[in-house]
């Protein structure tokens, strides 16, 4: 008897979650990245993507997680920031991609910002002419601000692969010198992942 009362208990409690859970709404469930924390552990960072179905669109918020409390709150930037670290003056200092660049069609800028100041005002560090990733920064002893990111190459002259920028050549034909053409059915491009480096100055030069 105890144990079928039980049994019945434990079924009004799953039931109603088990009702709730489609496909859309776990497809539509907030995808959350890994946490990335700033140098005093106090504070880290997160994303947060979502699917709407009604609009079939995903959208990105950025979340502030305050360690001790684990209580988040709405990062002042969206999905148009795609990388976030941790660097700068402050222990609250960041820099970041932000994916879109008014200047360059499809190209990205880098940003600084203290998320500790009363409000979010960023500075542009740098306006980058393609679709760089990968941010990696440090802070010499004198304060400057290095970075690294990656982006495709150009074969010829080893610059950064904009390929909103790229002229298309009139003719569809290619040329390969090695047996290697083709991946599954990708024809494999002539661009390489490259790393470029550059300083944390309005410089938008990037060296190879
Ligand atoms: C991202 O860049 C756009 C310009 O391309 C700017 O209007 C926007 O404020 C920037 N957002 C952030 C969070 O830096």
């Amino acid at each position: 008897m105890a144990a079928k009362r039980a049994a019945a208990f434990a079924l009004g409690i799953l039931l109603p979650l088990a009702n709730s859970l489609t496909i859309e709404g776990m497809l539509g469930a907030p995808r959350r990245s890994t946490a990335n924390v700033n140098p005093s552990g106090k504070l880290a960072l997160f994303s947060s993507t979502s699917y709407n179905w009604d609009t079939k669109k995903s959208s990105t918020t950025w979340q502030v997680l305050d360690v001790a409390s684990g209580k988040t709150k709405e990062a002042p930037f969206g999905s148009e920031v795609s990388e976030i670290v941790w660097i700068g003056d402050t222990d609250t200092s960041i820099l970041y991609i932000n994916g879109t660049n008014d200047n360059i069609a499809g190209g990205v800028t880098l940003y600084t910002a203290d998320l500790g100041a009363k409000k979010f005002s960023p500075s542009l560090v740098a306006s980058l002419e393609a679709p760089f990733q990968g941010l990696k920064a440090a802070q010499t002893k004198s304060g400057d601000i290095n970075f690294v990111v990656n982006a495709l190459a150009r074969w010829d002259d080893g610059s950064a692969y904009n390929s909103e920028l790229a002229t298309s050549p009139a003719t569809s034909g290619r040329v390969y010198d090695s047996n290697y053409i083709r991946h599954w059915d990708v024809y494999i491009a002539s661009e390489r992942y490259a790393i470029f480096s550059g300083p944390g100055t309005s410089e938008s030069k990037l060296y190879c």
